[in-house]
């Protein structure tokens, strides 16, 4: 029988010759360290690939991806994620980005059951009821949609804001800044959302540590 993911295999040889052929010394250079200015979180819908949309290659860009691109601050996975980027990286940018049409995003809005993912498509919903009056004000359907993509984008620009790990990078003068943007599917095009967050100054008090960590 042969192997059922063969072409996959066979895919990986045909990429990797043709990135030796090109540079021979590509993944040698490659293995010794990587330098990525970026960390890039988003959804992990198949069709919002973060080193494609943006055209950078292996090395350039740290990515972490989960259903909705969402960032709890009690996810050990997302926060390992953001901390190795910011702390031993020292990624200049954070880009959120989400995208038009998202399956979470649109589960989240309704009232019928998934299973377990519910449970995590919960912080979208929680967003949903925190921005219902800006919400509710879109009449048209598909819009709607779009706005509350755009409204979870938002969000979880704050909350990335929001960590001890950004708090801090900013406390101790790191350059970093935190970026909200929203794919196309349908042209594969970014919308930035024009959210630009490079200090603590603009996040509400509760949420900014005014001292350093003692750890
Ligand atoms: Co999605």
């Amino acid at each position: 029988m042969t192997h059922p993911l063969k072409h996959l295999l066979d895919n990986n040889q045909k990429w990797a010759d043709g990135e030796t052929a090109e540079d021979p010394d590509y993944f040698q250079r490659l293995s010794t360290h990587q330098n990525p200015e970026y960390l890039w979180i988003g959804c992990a819908d198949s069709r919002v690939p973060a080193n494609e949309i943006i055209g950078l290659d292996p090395g350039e860009v740290f990515v972490h991806r989960n259903v909705g691109n969402i960032v709890v601050h009690t996810d050990m996975n997302c926060l390992s994620v953001l901390q190795y980027a910011v702390d031993i990286l020292k990624v200049k940018h954070i880009i959120v980005c989400g995208h038009y049409g998202c399956g979470g995003v649109i589960a989240a809005m309704e009232n019928t059951q998934h299973g377990l993912i519910d449970n995590w498509l919960r912080h979208i919903k929680d967003i949903c009821q925190k921005n219902k009056a800006e919400i509710d004000s879109v009449v048209d359907e598909h819009q709607k949609k779009a706005r509350v993509c755009e409204i979870n984008v938002r969000e979880q620009v704050n909350n990335v804001c929001y960590t001890t790990i950004v708090q801090n990078a900013w406390l101790r003068g790191q350059t970093l800044t935190v970026h909200g943007w929203v794919y196309g599917l349908r042209d594969g095009l970014i919308n930035d959302l024009g959210i630009m967050v490079n200090g603590p100054e603009s996040l509400p008090e509760t949420y900014r540590m005014s001292t350093k960590s003692t750890d």
